[in-house]
């Protein structure tokens, strides 16, 4: 936990129950954990039942063979025709599917209609460009509406999709773009961020330039007005290939466990993970928890969540759950601050957005900046606020349903993450008596515990290790091209209990408090980051001998990367501490991306080392967040320490 002390975290006595009248109108009610807890697989196949079946299916969950689930799986459905032509078949063609905002302020309006009509068009396109099942199609795009079309399409026609987010370096689009073998690109010549256009294309071409696999087609989205080099044969425009493709598509079923979509993510070794979702577990955990966690109501709701398509909470809760649900919902471009520190409380008041979901870094930055920022919009049509990516401190969680919701509306936090594809652990609003910084409750139909490192419950006002003690429909099912590491890292700890890595303690009630990463995966601006990566990026450069890494507590970003780095000799002899900082800053960037940029590189002597070698990241931890220094008596040479000390401050 960074912001806060665990200590505080848990004195916190704050309760804030569901007010009367929320409750009468909530979509969910105190039934469903009953249903769940009667008939768990009864009350998942209830769900999946809410979607669309080309064929039904007979077996709700098949887990003969674990940790390899198989939810649904005599099934058949198309992901998109849940998203899409369903909402139109019912009548609903004409209702808003998004209020996409540009960030320089240009705008598009697009129905449900109209989003089913350009999915159908781009289906057809890739699929004249050779895309069929099981092939990969990567994305690497701004955030903008053919971001959603593309992966829609992917899905549509079976195949599968591999979201880029656009602010990773050539070096990571080439690494998951070899490790997925993907078949075709969808970039953009730009996009807005910060008041300018960033290049995409660029990276993309550079990536593949490196690439040992080949990529028969790149697909350019025209947004940025950038100057592009070309590859003919390759190299296609979107619109170009949109108007030479059909506009009809009839959508076919595939089968549930037809896989839709691998993410990347950090763990604990260097190499990302492609995180492997399939299609009918999936969407019915995505749309589920979707509609009862913000309670939504598809007729009247304006729902934001200010995620990227990058990330699983853009997959999850901007586009599979509220498409799946036939949701109204706001996606913007651009940066909170661009083009003035209002714009996000601008964008709420515009659209009138109901339901708000976005991260504690970003509620802790506008705390900072001041109150009078928001309390100039008019921000009362916003009914429920979500919080997602890391822990929020109670501060930020109060200041969240004051200043914002004006003091009277449901804030739920959502513990959750890429492997488990929808939400876990969360507060239901209308239901549950909500307590500032924790995550509190299972979602029905799921089963959490915390365990100590033996596999024992802790029982309640105890901490340990939480884990997911039954399968679930949206959980992972493999590292792509991996099996092995997919059993070693979330399943050798506890047998068949899925182990998230994650700390938590169970208070007097037995609701969940989520302490923070117990590996060494950092987490910055709710964004997975994993020390090994980065050291490893760090290392990549001719001046660095040897280097450690760590998160260290940041007030506004949860944690912010710290590296010591010692250098070598001869290669860095001209250069000095400043200038090999700043270089190697540069360097991590553009080996991994902008967000692992460390805050601060420290180049010291020698780092502090157990006499088995290994690093005390504990101990440069201290040092990081300027505390005192704990046990050193493991080290070799406890000195170390104090030298690195007095070169940090
Ligand atoms: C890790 C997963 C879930 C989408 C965004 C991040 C941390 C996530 C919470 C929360 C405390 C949280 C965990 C988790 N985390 N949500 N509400 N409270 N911690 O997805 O990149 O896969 O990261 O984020 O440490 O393991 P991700």
């Amino acid at each position: 936990m960074s912001t806060t002390s665990i200590d505080s975290l848990l004195h916190e006595e704050r309760r804030f129950a569901p007010d009367p009248a929320f409750t009468a109108q909530a979509v969910a009610g105190p039934e469903l954990y009953e249903q769940a807890r009667a008939d768990r697989l009864g009350f998942w196949a209830e769900q999946a039942r809410a979607l669309h079946w080309h064929r039904p299916f007979t077996e709700t969950l098949d887990w003969s063979n674990p940790p390899f689930a198989r939810w649904f799986h005599d099934g058949e459905l198309n992901v998109a025709y849940n998203c899409l032509d369903r909402h139109v078949e019912a009548g609903n063609g004409d209702r808003v599917a998004l209020h996409w905002e540009g960030e320089p302020g240009d705008s598009r309006t697009i129905t449900y209609a109209e989003l089913t009509a350009e999915v159908k068009r781009a289906a057809n396109m890739l699929a004249n460009l050779g895309v069929g099942q099981g092939d990969r199609v990567a994305i690497y795009l701004p955030m903008i509406p053919e971001a959603v079309v593309s992966m829609l399409a992917v899905a549509r026609l079976g195949a599968i999709h591999s979201v880029v987010f656009g602010g990773f370096s050539a070096e990571s689009i080439r690494a998951r773009v070899e490790d997925a073998d993907a078949k075709l690109v969808i970039t953009a010549d730009g996009g807005w961020r910060k008041g300018r256009v960033f290049p995409l294309k660029n990276a993309v071409d550079a990536a593949l330039a490196a690439a040992e696999t080949s990529v028969e087609h790149v697909v350019v989205v025209r947004r940025g007005e950038n100057e592009v080099e070309w590859e003919e044969g390759r190299d296609l425009w979107w619109h170009d290939a949109m108007a030479q493709a059909e506009p009809e598509h009839e959508a076919q079923g595939f089968e549930a466990e037809n896989p839709l979509f691998i993410l990347y993510t950090s763990g604990t070794t260097g190499k990302p993970k492609g995180i492997l979702h399939t299609s009918g577990g999936y969407l019915t955990q995505a749309s589920f928890t979707h509609r009862v966690v913000f309670d939504l109501k598809p007729e009247t709701d304006v729902y934001w969540c200010t995620a990227d398509v990058g990330w699983v909470t853009g997959h999850s809760y901007m586009v599979y759950g509220p498409l799946a649900n036939g949701a109204t919902q706001v996606m913007y471009e651009g940066t909170p601050d661009t083009p003035h520190p209002g714009r996000w409380w601008e964008i709420i008041q515009k659209y009138g957005v109901t339901i708000f979901y976005t991260a504690p870094t970003a509620i802790r930055s506008f705390m900072k900046a001041g109150r009078e920022i928001p309390l100039a919009y008019d921000l009362s049509s916003l009914r429920v606020l979500g919080s997602v990516g890391e822990p929020i401190n109670p501060e930020a969680w109060v200041w969240y349903r004051e200043i914002i919701g004006g003091g009277t509306t449901p804030v739920v936090d959502t513990w959750w993450q890429t492997e488990t594809g929808a939400i876990m652990i969360s507060a239901l609003p209308g239901v549950t008596t909500t307590k500032p910084g924790s995550a509190q409750v299972p979602m029905p139909g799921i089963s959490i515990d915390v365990l100590d490192e033996d596999g024992t419950h802790v029982g309640k006002e105890a901490g340990g290790l939480l884990v997911v003690t039954e399968p679930w429909p949206s959980m992972l099912r493999g590292i792509w091209g991996d099996p092995e590491r997919f059993q070693e890292t979330y399943w050798s700890k506890f047998g068949d209990k899925y182990f998230a890595g994650d700390g938590a303690h169970l208070d007097a009630d037995g609701d969940v408090w989520l302490l923070g990463r117990v590996d060494d995966v950092m987490n910055v601006s709710g964004h997975r980051l994993s020390t090994m990566e980065i050291e490893s990026a760090l290392v990549s450069h001719p001046i660095v001998a040897e280097a450690a890494v760590v998160g260290a507590s940041d007030e506004t970003t949860g944690q912010a990367v710290v590296a010591f780095v010692i250098l070598r000799s001869k290669k860095a002899k001209d250069v000095s501490a400043t200038e090999a900082s700043q270089l190697l800053r540069a360097h991590v960037a553009e080996q991994i991306g902008a967000i692992a940029r460390p805050r601060e590189i420290f180049v010291v002597a020698e780092l502090p080392k157990t006499r088995s070698g290994k690093i005390m990241r504990r101990l440069l931890r201290d040092v990081a967040e300027g505390r005192e220094i704990g046990d050193t008596t493991t080290l070799t040479d406890s000195t170390v320490i104090n030298v690195i000390t007095d070169t940090v401050r």
